[in-house]
């Protein structure tokens, strides 16, 4: 099993990778990132990232071999490829600029993966992730199944953290559905929440569980006001674990961005629906019951996501 990481030499794809080699699963790791010159310096995070976390093999006690490099041609016969490569927003970039920057980016660093390992997996997390999931799909020719956008597991994820601290439980045993695109709008699901099958309602009052979700909802934007940057432990952790489950052929039910082509009334788009992941990628996409107000909110979340499609395409025709 060897799987590769493009943008490692920043923070979520060495968290990424670092979290991969931990769990001992695949025999080696390709941490891929730019070059950086500054002044007559050139320094390359990627293979200094690779080197760090191999020397932490002794103490974690992991036998994946983790390799940093700048040439895609190391990253040939990748099972699997995580992307993480992008920029974040900064001050004064409009939404516009980022969406085509991280487009660009994308689309050439599928090329560059797909060049070397025409029958690989991958997994998108480069924002604004539902486009850019769409973008690797589009520039790699991979059939559907082989290309899916992380965000999901990492929304579920921080709204399972804050349900476990308001109840004093284990995070374990919270179970949870989170829906729709990476955004403001995505859709939590109480009555899909449970803890070890406890729904969640008797456990807590609603105007409670409003405020979590309403946290949850805005969690990535709760840590760029503490870090000045965002996230990347739970982030990269949440990439892997999808990994994990593709290479281990586990079968496990995840939120991921996948491909909808006519599911829960919603075509050509990518957007985060339970999935099954396991070997060869996504085996199954999971139609859940909705009431009306939750497709409606799922709705309203999909025509985000398609109202930036046409945003992307804008700019990209211009
Ligand atoms: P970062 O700036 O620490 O790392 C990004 C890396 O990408 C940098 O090392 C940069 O050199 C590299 N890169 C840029 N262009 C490249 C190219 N053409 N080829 C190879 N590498 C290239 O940023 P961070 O915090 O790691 O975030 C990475 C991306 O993940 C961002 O787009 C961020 O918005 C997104 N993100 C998505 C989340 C999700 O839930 N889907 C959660 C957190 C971050
Ligand atoms: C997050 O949710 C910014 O997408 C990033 O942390």
């Amino acid at each position: 099993m060897k799987i590769s990481v493009v943008g490692a030499g920043g923070n979520v794809g060495a968290t990424a990778s670092l979290t991969l080699a931990q769990r001992d699963f695949a025999n080696e790791v390709v941490l891929v990132d730019l070059a950086r010159t500054e002044g007559d310096k050139t320094f390359y995070p990627s293979k200094g990232r690779g080197l760090d976390q191999w020397q932490t093999a002794p103490i974690h006690l992991f036998d994946t071999r983790l390799k940093g490099t700048t040439d895609y041609a190391d990253t040939a016969g990748s099972d699997i490829c995580i992307i993480t490569a992008g920029v974040p927003r900064k001050p004064g970039m409009s939404r516009d600029d980022l969406l085509s920057i991280n487009a660009k980016i994308v689309e050439s660093v599928t090329r560059n993966l797909i060049a070397h390992s025409p029958d690989t997996i991958l997994i998108v997390v480069s924002n604004p992730l539902d486009l850019m999931t769409h973008v690797a799909w589009k520039a790699s020719g991979l059939p559907a199944h082989k290309v899916m956008g992380m965000a999901g597991i990492l929304d579920t994820a921080r709204y399972r953290a804050f349900l476990a601290e308001a109840l004093d439980v284990s995070p374990k045993d919270i179970q949870a559905l989170i829906l729709g695109g990476h955004g403001d709008t995505m859709v939590p699901l109480p009555r899909y929440t449970t803890v070890s099958g406890i729904p969640i309602t008797q456990l807590i009052g609603k105007a409670e569980l409003d405020a979590i979700i309403e946290r949850a909802k805005v969690g990535g934007g709760e840590l760029v006001g503490l870090m000045g940057t965002s996230a990347w432990y739970a982030p990269g952790a949440a990439a892997a674990q999808m990994a994990e489950a593709i290479a281990l052929d586990q079968n496990r039910i995840f939120p991921c961005a996948v491909h909808l082509d006519g599911q829960y009334g919603i075509n050509d788009l990518f957007v985060g629906v339970p999935v099954k992941l396991g070997k060869g990628g996504v085996k199954q996409i999971l139609e859940v019951e909705l009431l009306p107000d939750e497709q409606a909110l799922l709705d309203n979340s999909a025509n985000a996501v398609r109202g930036m499609m046409a945003d992307l395409d804008r700019i990209l025709s211009a």
